[in-house]
């Protein structure tokens, strides 16, 4: 039996259920609403700039959707009296769809030529605001489109049943542009989370017994994150990321799009405006479970960007806030496996350095889809653009540097090939992050050096090169 407090058998709340699952839920969230919600339904089919049938929806016409919107019948009596939570999680995803696509559709429909974005609506009507404080309260989360519920997990059907989670087999139940790159951005998420049952698993297991074999299970599983975390470049062409991406941007933080005091929910919080963050992939569950299992969490600097990382948590389902929690009051870190030995401390490293790989990989997204196509500083979660994606990196190289040097201390005749090729790249991984953070310090930074500076060393070899040149 372990000497670490253990966590549950299951975190769920009926609709996620951590570990079993993974993070994705239980079964196929549903495709459409219950026909008694009908009217919901019709604008959420009607809505996309691009419908399924092809034909063009209510966001492809300046101010389209505002006349659905505001004679919406009202629903929140049926609304309340909802027990099923897969009908509740559709409702929360449709309501959140609706709601950023009345309040954002102006700011998209207003981009300026410099690529910043116009200015969103601040009132959301009681046709929508009321049903969707209501379901929002019954799951426990906030009243803006999320990751969990609406814009990711709680979004794809498969399109064979029986096949796989592969990103196209996967199609948006809710979706704003309708186009294939929104489709392929956010179900190939989708895809990537599909593997969290056996990365889950391997921490169970480290849970029951640390052992070599789960930290295998777990590299293992970090290996397949990471190969189709790149299948990001094929799967939606950066150059297409504006058509949907003002539509996730949250309130806080986006004063310019949002304006300083927030939306009014009406008839609801005594009209009094809210402010929450926007839908991110920094909601997603993977790393930040990995960097609580591996004690990465320990070497985030005590900072404003790390703050930012923290309130991330509340935007995320009870199941996985309380399941970060016992993870992390299993304190794990250096020292838990170092007691494995030379094995486990090698295991450890190569692990950080697979969180290393998919930060640093992410980080090049960020520069092509988001550095190269807007000056608009701020992330769809309210984060500064340049700067917090690099700290957290900078955390994971700093815990690095330390796993090698106790490894170096503890076994000075270590010449494990694995070993030798992680200590051997650090150097290069530094300047990389160093050479980089120069250049965004420069006020007309150029996006194309930043990332010039990664496929220089090659570090992540599914970047399209010659065939999807960055210059543009
Ligand atoms: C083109 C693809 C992507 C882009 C442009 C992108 C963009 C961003 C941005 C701008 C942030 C900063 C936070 C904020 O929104 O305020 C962020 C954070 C984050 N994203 Fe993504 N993202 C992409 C894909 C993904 C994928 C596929 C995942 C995981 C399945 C993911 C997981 C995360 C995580 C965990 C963070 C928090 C940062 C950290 O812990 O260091 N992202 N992303």
């Amino acid at each position: 039996m372990s000497a670490f407090p253990q966590l549950k058998s299951e975190y769920s709340e009926g609709f996620f259920s951590i570990p079993s699952h993974g993070f994705l839920p239980i079964h196929e969230p549903l495709s459409v609403l219950p026909e008694r919600y009908s009217g919901i339904q019709a604008i959420i089919d009607n809505m996309p700039v691009i419908k399924s049938d092809g034909s063009e929806g209510y966001l492809s016409v300046p101010g389209g959707i505002v006349e659905p919107v505001l004679t919406l019948e009202d629903y929140c009596e049926l609304v309340k009296i909802e027990e099923d939570v897969f009908v509740i999680a559709a409702l929360y995803r449709a309501l959140t769809f609706i709601a950023s696509a009345y309040l954002l559709e102006k700011a998209h429909h207003e981009k300026g030529i410099e690529e910043n974005y116009g200015q969103a609506r601040q009132l959301l009507p009681k046709t929508v605001s009321k049903s969707l404080v209501e379901v929002a309260n019954k799951l426990g989360v906030y009243p803006f489109l999320d990751y969990h519920y609406a814009y990711a997990l709680g979004n794809y059907n498969k399109i064979d049943k029986e096949g796989s989670f592969e990103y196209k087999n996967l199609k948006m139940a809710c979706a704003f542009s309708g186009k294939s790159d929104e489709s392929g951005f956010i179900m190939l998420h989708v895809d990537i989370v599909s593997h969290s049952p056996q990365l889950l698993k391997s921490i169970w297991d480290f849970n029951r017994e640390a052992n070599i074999e789960s930290l295998k299970l777990n590299y293992d599983a970090m290996l397949k994150i990471n190969e189709r975390r790149k299948v990001m470049w094929e799967a939606s062409n950066w150059r297409n990321y504006n058509d949907f991406r003002v539509f996730i941007m949250g309130i806080k933080g986006n004063t310019s799009i949002f304006g300083s005091s927030g939306v009014v929910y009406e008839d609801c919080f005594d009209n009094i405006p809210q402010q929450f963050r926007g839908q991110s992939g920094s909601q997603d569950d993977i790393i930040p479970t990995m960097d609580i299992f591996t004690g990465v969490y320990k070497y985030y600097p005590d900072n404003v960007l790390t703050r930012y990382l923290i309130d991330m948590r509340s935007y995320r389902p009870a199941p996985v806030r309380d399941f970060f929690n016992d993870l992390q009051n299993c304190n794990y870190d250096m020292e838990t496996f170092a007691i494995i030995g030379l094995e486990g401390l090698i295991y450890l490293l190569a692990i950080v350095n697979e969180i290393y790989l998919f930060r640093n990989g992410h980080w090049m997204f960020v520069q092509k889809y988001i550095l190269s196509t807007t000056r608009y500083p701020v992330a769809t979660g309210g984060t500064p653009i340049t700067s917090w994606l690099p700290n957290q990196i900078e955390a994971v190289l700093n815990y690095k540097v330390d796993i090698i040097q106790r490894i170096d201390t503890d076994y000075p005749n270590c010449n494990n090939s694995m070993y030798c090729k992680l200590k051997e790249d650090i150097a290069g991984q530094f300047l990389v992050l160093r050479n980089q953070q120069m250049e965004l310090e420069k006020e007309d930074y150029n996006p194309d050096v930043v990332h010039s500076f990664n496929t220089a060393v090659e570090y992540d070899k599914n970047v399209p090169s010659a065939k999807c040149p960055f210059k543009h």
